[in-house]
């Protein structure tokens, strides 16, 4: 039986060649007059998606000011001269050109406008809450977070090293354009991180303690095995139309909660505790969920076996084992076979990071403080729980 779920995604998607030429139209259909565009380190410039976007503003007769340099892991100190850039402009919306965190920077930027009064960072350590914010709409240039259709935003204050989330419908984009040709140039480790995350959104929800859900589980199946098969081929073939498709519509499916309908949000362990290694290591996140999602899995399956059968034989086809326990683990080996296929880390070695034992348990007190308690639905785990499986994952 399904739990009960409000479902809402008001983003209006437009996918496909070219969707970024209308950028102009969108934003104008919008209501704006004044736009910040938002963009990361430099691959929008080059690839020449920038000007085009410049150009179609133009066209269509909106004004624009422009805001580079947001890097990965998007640092709070360019939220806030987003803020005061925008206020001095006369912003009133904000066109994300970038990933996920270029997004997650726009939003925050959005939400900074619409609350003049608060400091935007008391929302991410949830000293404050608003329904409030500017709209913003998206140019995406990397299938993986999601962000274009989700409403979170996650932000690191590079001062004391804390990666935290805010979410709230106001900080659903208006827009997304998805260009799936916009996402060639990315490089081949972003490509397999953004992977990793889109599956993991998905496998966050999957892994749960309801009851069978039997639609919303055959479209998580259906989405997990289509953005394995397609991956595998861009390792070869990057310049793949069809599977960076695939790839694209994924993302925003896979965190958009269509696949979390019935199951009481699912478990997102993993995400929180890969959120700390970003704060404190800047690794992608993409490639930090895959480094300690086995390590999890082997510590939480117990509890929900018939989820892990269930993940083994239909998302990854393995042929049963002797017992439930051999089937989970062949499940959870051929997913990171999975990892390496795609050239993705399955532990902090592999990673390029080797936290010392007091920076684990930094991680998992601030895991455990961020949460008011236990993290995960499957096992709710507590600091030392997460000790161990940050040790684990070592
Ligand atoms: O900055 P530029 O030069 O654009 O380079 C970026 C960046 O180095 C590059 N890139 C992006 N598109 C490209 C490209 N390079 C060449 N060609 C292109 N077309 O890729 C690198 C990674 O970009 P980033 O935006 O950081 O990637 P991603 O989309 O994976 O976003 C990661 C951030 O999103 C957060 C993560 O925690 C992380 O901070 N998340 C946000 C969520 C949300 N708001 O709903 C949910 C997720 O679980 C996640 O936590
Ligand atoms: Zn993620």
């Amino acid at each position: 039986m399904y739990s009960s779920f409000e479902y809402y995604t008001p983003t209006k998607m437009i996918f496909g060649k070219g969707a970024e030429d209308r950028a102009g139209e969108m934003v104008k259909a919008y209501g704006a007059t004044k736009v910040l565009i938002h963009y990361g380190g430099g691959s929008a410039v080059r690839s020449g998606l920038l000007g085009r976007v410049e150009k179609s503003l133009e066209d269509a007769g909106i004004a624009y000011t422009t805001l580079g340099g947001v890097v990965p892991n998007p640092h709070l100190d360019k939220v806030y001269e987003g803020i005061e850039l925008s206020r001095r402009e006369g912003v009133d919306f904000i066109l994300a050109v970038g990933g996920g965190s270029v997004i997650d920077s726009s939003k925050a930027i959005a939400l900074g406008l619409a609350n003049p009064e608060d400091d935007v960072w008391d929302y991410y350590i949830r000293k404050k809450t608003t329904d409030k914010a500017f709209p913003i709409g998206c140019i995406l240039t990397i299938a993986a977070a999601g962000s274009e259709m989700s409403n979170g935003s996650v932000i690191t204050n590079e001062k004391n090293g804390l990666k935290r989330d805010f979410g709230g419908e106001c900080l659903r984009s208006k827009f997304s354009l998805l260009d799936p040709e916009l996402t060639m140039t990315l490089p081949e480790y972003q490509t397999s991180s953004g992977a990793a995350d889109i599956l993991m959104h998905t496998m966050e929800r999957f892994f749960n303690r309801c009851d069978n859900m039997e639609i919303t589980d055959a479209i998580s199946i259906g989405l997990m095995r289509t953005v394995m098969k397609y991956t595998k081929i861009l390792v070869d073939h990057p310049d793949d139309y069809s599977a960076r498709a695939e790839l694209m519509w994924a993302g925003s499916l896979s965190h958009n909660d269509l696949t979390g309908c019935g199951c009481e949000g699912g478990d997102w362990a993993t995400h929180n505790m890969e959120h700390e290694m970003g704060g404190m290591f800047d690794v992608a996140h993409g490639a930090g969920l895959a480094a300690i999602w086995g390590s999890w899995a082997r510590y939480v399956h117990h509890a929900a076996p018939d989820r892990f059968v269930k993940f083994a034989v239909e998302v990854m086809g393995v042929t049963p084992g002797a017992d439930d326990e051999e089937t989970i683990e062949k499940g959870i080996q051929a997913m990171e076979a999975f990892y390496h296929e795609i050239h993705m880390p399955t532990s902090m070695k592999e990673l390029g990071i080797a936290p010392t034992p007091e920076q684990i348990a930094f991680m998992a007190q601030s895991c455990e403080d961020k949460a008011g308690g236990a993290n995960g639905q499957v096992v709710p785990l507590k600091k030392e729980d997460m000790i161990k499986i940050y040790n684990m994952a070592l």
